[in-house]
This record gives C-alpha cells, sequence and structure tokens, in this order.
C-alpha cells in the first residue's frame, strides 16, 4: 500500500498568524479562500521539522534559530514562478525600438546602461533582455542587467541557465541557434549571455539590499505585483521609484498597472506599448 502522509488542517488563528507572518516578510497575501493552500504546502514542513502541529510550527518561524532558512524554504512553497523567453513581445518590442534608442542618446558621456528584472523567476527575463542587447550590437557599451527573485530554488536554476522546451513557447529558431548550447539536460544559455546578466536572491521588501542595488536606468517588473495587496504594491513601486534615475522606466506586466497605486510616474504612449516613467518634471507620490 502506498503511504499518504496525513494532512495537518490549520485552525483559523493559526492560518491568520501565518499568513501574517508571510505577508510581513515579503508582500504575498493569502485571503481566506486560499486557507487549503497554505495547508497543503506547509503540512509537509512541520512533518520535515518533526513538530506537533501548526501551533508548533508558528513558534518555530517565529523564534527558532532557523526561521531565517524556514523563512526562504517556505518562499520556494508558496512562490508562483511561471515565466518563460521573450514574454510579452510588445513590450519587449517597445523596449528595443523606443527606450533602448533614447537611452543610448541620453547616456552617450556615459555609456552605461543598468537594468533590473525584479522577480525573475529561473531567468527567462533577464537572459532575454540580454539577448537583445546583444542582437542592437552595443559596442562600447557597459551593459549591466540584474536580475533577482526572493526563492533560492529559482535563482538556483537562473545561476545554471540550463532550459527546457516550456521556456522556448515564445523563441524564435534563430535565437536558439545564436544563443544557446545543447546538452543532455537541455539548452544552456551562453557565456555571451551570461556575462552581461547577475542573478540575486533578493525580496524586494528589504529595503536594506535595495539600497545596495544602485540606480536602474529601466526596472521589469512583470507578473510580480499581481500576487500583492494593495499597500504591498505601493511599497514596493515607490522602492523603485527611488531606485530609477530621472527619466528612467517601469514595465510592469501586461495585467498589471499603477492605477490607484502612485501618481509619481508618467504614463507614456509609445508606438509599441504604454509604460511607466519617472520623469523629474511631474511631482506626485504614492497614491493615498
Ligand atoms: C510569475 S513570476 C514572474 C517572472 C517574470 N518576471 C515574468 O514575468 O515572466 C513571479 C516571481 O516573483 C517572485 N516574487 C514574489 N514575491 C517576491 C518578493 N517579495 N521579492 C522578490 N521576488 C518575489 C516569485 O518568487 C516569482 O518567481
Amino acid at each position: 500500500m502506498p503511504y499518504f502522509e496525513p494532512e495537518l488542517q490549520l485552525t483559523e488563528e493559526e492560518f491568520r498568524l501565518i499568513r501574517d507572518l508571510i505577508y510581513n516578510h515579503c508582500g504575498l497575501f493569502f485571503d481566506d479562500d486560499s486557507k487549503y493552500l497554505l495547508d497543503r504546502r506547509l503540512s509537509q514542513r512541520v512533518f520535515h521539522h518533526n513538530l506537533s502541529g501548526f501551533r508548533e510550527y508558528y513558534q518555530f518561524l517565529k523564534y527558532d534559530r532557523r526561521k531565517e532558512e524556514e523563512v526562504a524554504d517556505i518562499m520556494d512553497l508558496l512562490t508562483t514562478n511561471e515565466t518563460y523567453f521573450f514574454r510579452e513581445a510588445f513590450q519587449l518590442r517597445a523596449f528595443t525600438d523606443e527606450i533602448v534608442p533614447e537611452l543610448l542618446k541620453l547616456k552617450q558621456r556615459e555609456r552605461t546602461l543598468r537594468i533590473w528584472s525584479a522577480g525573475c523567476s529561473t531567468g527567462e527575463e533577464p537572459y532575454t533582455i540580454a539577448m537583445l542587447l546583444l542582437e542592437m550590437g552595443l559596442h562600447g557599451w557597459r551593459i549591466e542587467i540584474v536580475g533577482s527573485d526572493i526563492s533560492h530554488r529559482v535563482v538556483q536554476q537562473a545561476r545554471k541557465g540550463v532550459y527546457t522546451k516550456s521556456s522556448f513557447r515564445a523563441t524564435e529558431e534563430h535565437y536558439l541557434k545564436r544563443f544557446f548550447v545543447e546538452t543532455d539536460e537541455g539548452y544552456r544559455i551562453c557565456d555571451e549571455v551570461r556575462e552581461l546578466v547577475t542573478i540575486s536572491q533578493m525580496n524586494l521588501f528589504d529595503a536594506n539590499r535595495l539600497a545596495l542595488l544602485g540606480k536602474m536606468d529601466v526596472i521589469f517588473c512583470r507578473n510580480v505585483i499581481i500576487y500583492f495587496d494593495q499597500s504591498s504594491k505601493k511599497r514596493v513601486i515607490e522602492s523603485f521609484y527611488n531606485t530609477l534615475r530621472g527619466g528612467g522606466y517601469l514595465l510592469l506586466g501586461h495585467s498589471e498597472s499603477l492605477m490607484n497605486i502612485s501618481t509619481a510616474f508618467a504614463l507614456k504612449h509609445l508606438k509599441n506599448d504604454m509604460v511607466y516613467q519617472k520623469t523629474d518634471t511631474i511631482s506626485g507620490g504614492v497614491a493615498s
């Protein structure tokens, strides 16, 4: 007979305590309808540590000397990491055809472009940006692309840079040929692309870590803030504002907007897409 681990059930109180602890750590909010999800995914941690139940698990998360490790481990279980290369093509076209050419003019003297893919999951997004910039042939320019994510598991995968079929659902053949090496495990991103990208483990709510990033010209944060509630969205968008240079761009996912979140950015209508820009002339702030 197969052995099934019995599932534990969070009481209403345990659910609220653990839900709030997760929310305060990373902004992910589990509403009452997702209680079953925490039941299912966190029971395995209770068994893993041989604890008597969720009450003891909550104490563990709050007070154990391994609490930070444990919170990091549960991020691997609770985040949604769906991604693929060349996701949201029209926005990438706005980036290559309109945003980058404008930045190239603006930064002629400095000849540096700094781009952050915030919430990059397994790395397809920052590597896509690198491939696009390499295709543009920006000789003599220093390109720095930072990919970051809260989940250790996906950060490790991003650093490894080996991908299988599902990552390539929107990839044209010539990119595969030019930028990947076929291996037994899958397609490995080539060194020319990898050299432009640094992958870091980073919580978007960790103000100290964010402060170390330095100023960015473009921030991609696509399909990340959809999982946050309004007040977490405001906090993260304010950090992005502070991290961008004047004139820099913020690119969100196609189902995300700053409506009711921030008035600090100007909505710019480009030929290919609508994007947010930090303009120095606009006065505004995070919406109240
Ligand atoms: C759906 S993926 C999006 C990947 C990519 N940006 C794209 O659009 O294809 C969302 C990612 O955001 C990350 N994430 C969620 N909350 C985060 C936080 N507080 N700090 C950093 N990353 C976070 C998750 O771990 C997940 O990998």
